[in-house]
């Protein structure tokens, strides 16, 4: 499973790039804003940090607009992946970025039936909002699972399933075992991620126990 981080925060993406568990980036325009930050200065430099696919939102709802900014978007730089929102001018938008030799990630995608849409449309990515499903008392998780049926039912969808809107360890995890591509997870999740009782509990003891034998790896 590739791991994206999902945030338009440079300082977050510039550190956990140096762990080396970072496959991507996923941003948009809420992230954006809240860097406070102009938008294209922000992708340029995402992208240096990040080799992998670095994701960037169209802001116009017109096919003709979206190109126009989809294209300009592709030219910050050989990784980004324009991202449109799931509807009749984002698909026909897709089809031509695609077409072009562009990675797009389909996003707000909400149900099954809208899934097989971005797959024919040719997107790079489909990202499916598993938390805000859970948000409104639906199945985020069943989400994935349905649309990772129906891809595998299908040889020529080469469509990747982004999960998206995570808020938890497990949502991942759980997201893991349906076998999804990628998971793009908030900074904080993903540092909750390390996290177990016993692991600290099971460092300490052993840490007590080496310093009681007075020795040292290094020195020996
Ligand atoms: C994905 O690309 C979106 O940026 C993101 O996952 C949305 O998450 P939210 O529902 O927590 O805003």
């Amino acid at each position: 499973m590739k791991f994206f981080v999902d945030t338009a925060d440079v300082d977050e993406i510039r550190e956990l790039a140096a762990t080396g568990l970072l496959d991507g980036v996923t941003t948009n325009p809420s992230l954006v804003a809240k860097s406070g930050r102009p938008f294209l200065e922000v992708i340029r430099e995402i992208c240096e940090i990040v080799d992998g696919p670095v994701s960037a939102e169209v802001t116009a709802t017109d096919h003709s607009t979206m190109l126009s900014e989809g294209r300009k978007l592709a030219q910050l730089a050989g990784n980004v992946a324009v991202k449109v929102p799931l509807t009749p001018d984002g698909l026909k938008t897709c089809r031509a970025l695609a077409d072009d030799g562009v990675m797009v990630n389909v996003t707000l995608c909400f149900s099954p039936s809208q899934s097989i849409l971005a797959a024919k449309a040719g997107a790079a990515f489909v990202s499916p909002f598993i938390g805000r499903l859970d948000d409104i008392s639906r199945d985020g998780m069943g989400l994935i699972a349905d649309i990772r049926m129906i891809y595998d039912n299908y040889e020529e969808f080469a469509t990747e399933i982004l999960v998206a809107s995570i808020r938890s360890p497990n949502h991942v995890a759980e997201a893991a075992k349906i076998g999804a591509d990628v998971a793009t997870i908030p900074p904080g999740v993903i540092r909750q991620l390390f996290n177990h009782p016993l692991t600290d509990k099971g460092l300490d003891a052993f840490l007590a126990d080496w310093a009681r034998t007075g020795q040292s790896i290094l020195d020996a």
